[in-house]
């Protein structure tokens, strides 16, 4: 693994604990990235335990199998998007599982990679896909999307306030070149906030949420999340956990949501009443981790 490809897996210690997997039990890491989890999850069920790792990113996926090369245990690794869970667990003959985790977002290895473009902080080119084979990449959306649009995106999925000036900017720059590089689109969203906008977050950079904002919409993240939960549900065994690592509040809110749901319904029994955040060494550590949140539940009927 070179030092490009090191992902610290989030809240490990915490998963594993509420995961709670035994030896010989199977498991079903949804967002394998780099591995760093499945190892984790391999070392608890053992040579007896079964393994199934997901990722709609063939890099990932490479990396992740060389790191499992000594799990000796039954292990399968499929390149899919994890909304198609159902398909994937069925085509692999997997039965109802002990245990299903989605750590959700990107891995280091897709933020930091600049040709990937997501990051504003290497210039690369404007694509955001974390399937390389996806059909759409942010340089379509942010040169074809008309300004209303661009607007309701910034704001819809970046929660920034300042959409509308942004979108505007955006579309003015556009006129005159196509907007291709993660860098270009870092100046215009720079050169459309206020004075005081600009420099008034130490810690968020000024194009996170713009950049959030594509990211959600070219991966279609809150749509696979919403596809994918039930699904979770449906393929584990009564006994068996889900936990979802979420990074922002609209993902979290659908987590949240479909949780307190299913344990009305007396589907469930939520492990954590309230999400919970990383410990402040990890944080301080890791400060991809600050913004995590975790849930678990169990599957009771
Ligand atoms: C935060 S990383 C996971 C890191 C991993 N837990 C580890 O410890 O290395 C998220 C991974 O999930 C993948 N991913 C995100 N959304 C996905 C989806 N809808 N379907 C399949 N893979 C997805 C990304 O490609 C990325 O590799």
């Amino acid at each position: 693994m070179t030092d490009k490809a090191r992902h610290i897996p989030v809240m490990l210690q915490e998963v594993e604990a509420l995961l709670g997997l035994k030896a010989g039990a199977v498991a079903v890491d949804g967002t394998l990235g780099l591995g760093g989890h499945a190892a984790m999850m391999a070392g608890r069920i053992g040579t007896e335990g079964r393994l199934i790792g997901i990722d709609q990113d063939a890099a990932a996926i490479k990396i992740a199998r060389a790191g499992l090369s000594g799990f000796k245990g039954r292990l399968d690794i499929v390149k899919s998007n994890f909304s198609r869970l159902d398909e994937v667990l069925a085509g692999l003959d997997a039965g109802a599982v002990d245990a299903i985790l989605f750590d959700l977002g990107v891995s280091s290895l897709q933020l930091d990679e600049p040709s990937r473009g997501f990051s504003f902080r290497h210039d690369g080119p404007l694509d955001m896909r974390m399937d390389a084979d996806a059909p759409v990449s942010a340089e379509e959306i942010v040169n074809d999307f008309s300004e209303e649009e661009l607007a309701d995106l910034i704001f819809d999925y970046g929660e920034e306030r300042f959409s509308r000036r942004i979108a505007r900017h955006i579309v003015a720059a556009r006129a005159g070149e196509r907007i291709t590089r993660t860098g270009q689109l870092a100046d215009i969203v720079l050169r459309a906030l206020p004075g005081g906008a600009r420099h008034a977050h130490k810690r968020l950079h000024p194009a996170t949420r713009t950049f959030q904002a594509l990211r959600i919409a070219v991966n279609r993240e809150l749509d696979v999340l919403n596809e994918v939960l039930g699904q979770g549900l449906k393929n584990l065994k009564v006994g068996g956990r889900m936990a979802v690592i979420s990074f922002h509040s609209l993902e979290d809110r659908i987590v949240k949501t479909r949780f307190k749901a299913w344990a009305v319904e007396g589907a469930v029994r939520l492990l954590t009443k309230k999400p919970l955040q990383p410990a402040d060494a990890e944080a301080a550590d890791n400060p991809r981790a600050r913004s995590a949140r975790l849930r678990v539940c169990e599957r009771i009927s």
